[in-house]
């Protein structure tokens, strides 16, 4: 019998942060700093500094400091390659911050990025850009931002970090309008408690797994998406998936299948080649093998359509000289039997990030008091399409930004909010489902959790994916409907301590919930615009007619609705450079 919420172990803090990436971190410092006197608490889905994609980056972060460069450059750059459809002050934002965030992570957390030789930083080419301004750590960016952060916030006595717990849902108060707290289950014990809070953060970090190719972190579910859609909050944007034109395609046996080969292979000049050994992508587009994410990926998946595999090849470049710039990659590429430096390697564009997410205002705040939403899982920063090196400058940006507000805000509130018992009660409810079915076989449910996943992916690779038209888009939604009465009738042994098929369970309900909004949006933007293209509707959004998609769960039904772009700081067909 699930447990009554009455008599789960309740805790307090004043800010609860649901994510241990660069968001969550960040805004874990900058709460402690903008108050000390207040308590904080960080739960992680996996272990602090080792989960998530923080770790994962590679190319590196962005931030307007090289010669020639400027804030308004970027934010041109950012803007122009999100198809116009960004929320301007956030982006703005985003360029403006990402200067000082790169000399805070430099000077107060410890990173050192790589410098030239007369000690300056050195930015690398990505595409998109109009400066090589993408700034690194050779090609394994993120181990160093994410280590640095990580002994900071571990050392910050304010800060208690919980690793493998998972928030299963944002708990209001009994008015709906403010946040009371999350419903927590502690993986290792397989017990739930509830956290209340005055402040919580949403920073989970999104991430597209549910594709049949996906380069983000496997405990990366769209847990937070989920919560959000579940508790009312609008998302925007949901229909932009990016895809990552170089995933390596390593076979069906590894792991290592759809996980990325760094953009700054192409930004070096690195050539797409296909198997009669051209290059093809001046055929799509003349920025060739530079042109954005979406460009490229859409053409790699026609050439793949056209029955061609395709291939990155560095080889032209000297083969010292690409093993000496990219050790990571040509070190991932031998680890699956490829010779990155000298040969070519077999390459497939792969769900990278999620560009929509939550609408919140400029300081990270959402419409629910109390409840700030920062990282992947917020929308409206990038539009159609992000540039490479803004995702971890998104995540440490508005996560600083997070965590000043909500300390601001925690110490305006001096009560906890009673919460909402009925929600608590449906979460628990929905958590226990698979331990209430009668007569199941574990053994074969826990393999049929498995199969639904592989199902998943495959639908929305084949109907969601880098193409997509109406017919594919209906017989999506068609089976999303399917594989969610599917995962309610499997059924789990007794056993919820480290209980791994139970987590497949819950996350397969976050990526399920979250497919759906993806889908809706995606029938309900009939144009192409950056990483959406419908086929149905080839021609492109009108920026001067820019409208963003919102998607909101009202009982058991997805609304969708557009709304235009407020050009705030430039219009179409102007430039502030
Ligand atoms: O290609 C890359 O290194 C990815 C970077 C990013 O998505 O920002």
């Amino acid at each position: 019998m699930p447990p009554p919420h009455h008599n789960i172990p309740h805790s307090d803090t004043d800010i609860l942060i649901i994510g241990s990436g660069g968001a969550g971190l960040f805004a874990a410092l900058h709460a402690a700093r903008t108050n000390p006197a207040l308590t904080i608490t960080l739960i992680a889905k996996g272990l602090i500094g080792k989960s998530g994609c923080t770790r994962m980056v590679q190319g590196g972060y962005n931030a307007a400091v090289v010669k020639n460069d400027s804030i308004t450059r970027h934010f041109m750059d950012t803007i122009i390659g999100g198809k116009w459809l960004p929320n301007q002050d956030m982006a703005w934002r985003l360029c403006e911050t990402a200067v000082t965030r790169i000399h805070e992570l430099e000077n107060e957390i410890g990173c050192f990025f790589d410098r030239n030789p007369d000690g300056s930083l050195h930015g690398k080419a990505f595409a998109g850009q109009s400066r090589d301004r993408t700034l690194h750590k050779s090609d394994l960016t993120g181990i160093e931002i994410i280590n640095r952060l990580m002994e900071k916030v571990t050392t910050t006595p304010q800060v208690q970090c919980l690793n493998e717990h998972r928030a299963l849902r944002l708990i209001p108060a009994k008015d709906q309008k403010t946040i009371a707290g999350a419903l927590v289950l502690d993986i290792a014990h397989g017990s739930y408690y509830f956290i209340a809070a005055k402040a919580v953060l949403l920073a989970t970090g999104a991430g597209p797994t549910m594709y049949r190719y996906h380069t983000p972190s496997a405990d990366k579910t769209c847990d937070g998406l989920a919560m959000a859609l579940d508790l009312g909050l609008p998302l925007r944007d949901m229909e932009m998936v990016q895809f990552h034109p170089t995933g390596l395609l390593g076979g069906d046996d590894t792991r290592m299948t759809g996980t990325v080969l760094e953009e700054g292979l192409r930004g070096a000049g690195g050539h797409l080649l296909n198997d009669e050994g051209s290059r093809f992508m001046h055929n799509y587009d003349k920025a060739g093998e530079r042109a954005t994410r979406d460009i490229v990926s859409r053409a790699m998946y026609a050439e793949m359509q056209a029955g061609r595999r395709l291939y990155i090849s560095m080889a032209h470049l000297g083969s010292n000289k690409v093993a000496q710039q990219f050790p990571g990659m040509v070190k991932r590429c031998a680890d699956c039997g490829f010779d990155l430096a000298g040969g070519k390697v077999e390459v497939v564009p792969t769900a990278h990030y999620m560009m929509g997410g939550v609408i919140t205002n400029l300081d990270t705040a959402t419409s629910i008091n109390g409840l700030f939403v920062a990282g992947e899982d917020c929308g409206g920063v990038h539009g159609a399409n992000r540039l490479g090196g803004n995702g971890v400058a998104n995540s440490t940006v508005f996560g600083g930004i997070a965590g000043e507000a909500m300390a601001h805000y925690a110490t305006g509130h001096n009560g906890w909010q009673d919460p909402d018992a009925t929600a608590l009660d449906k979460a628990i409810a929905l958590a226990e489902t698979p331990f209430a079915i009668k007569n199941k076989n574990t053994a074969k449910h826990s393999k049929d959790i498995f199969a639904l996943g592989d199902a998943l992916a495959t639908t929305m690779w084949d109907n969601v994916g880098v193409m997509r038209d109406e017919s594919g888009l209906q017989k999506a939604r068609d089976k999303l409907s399917d594989y969610q009465t599917a995962l309610t009738s499997i059924g789990l042994g007794e056993t919820r301590a480290f209980n791994m098929s139970w987590q497949a369970w819950l996350n397969m309900h976050s990526l399920l919930a979250t497919a759906q909004a993806i889908t809706t949006a995606s029938l309900t933007r009939e144009n192409s615009c950056g990483s959406h293209h419908r086929q149905d509707f080839p021609h492109d959004m009108p920026a001067d007619q820019a409208a963003f998609t919102i998607i909101q769960q009202q009982g058991d039904t997805l609304s969708a609705k557009t709304q235009r772009v407020d050009f705030t700081l430039v219009k179409p067909g102007e430039s502030l450079v």
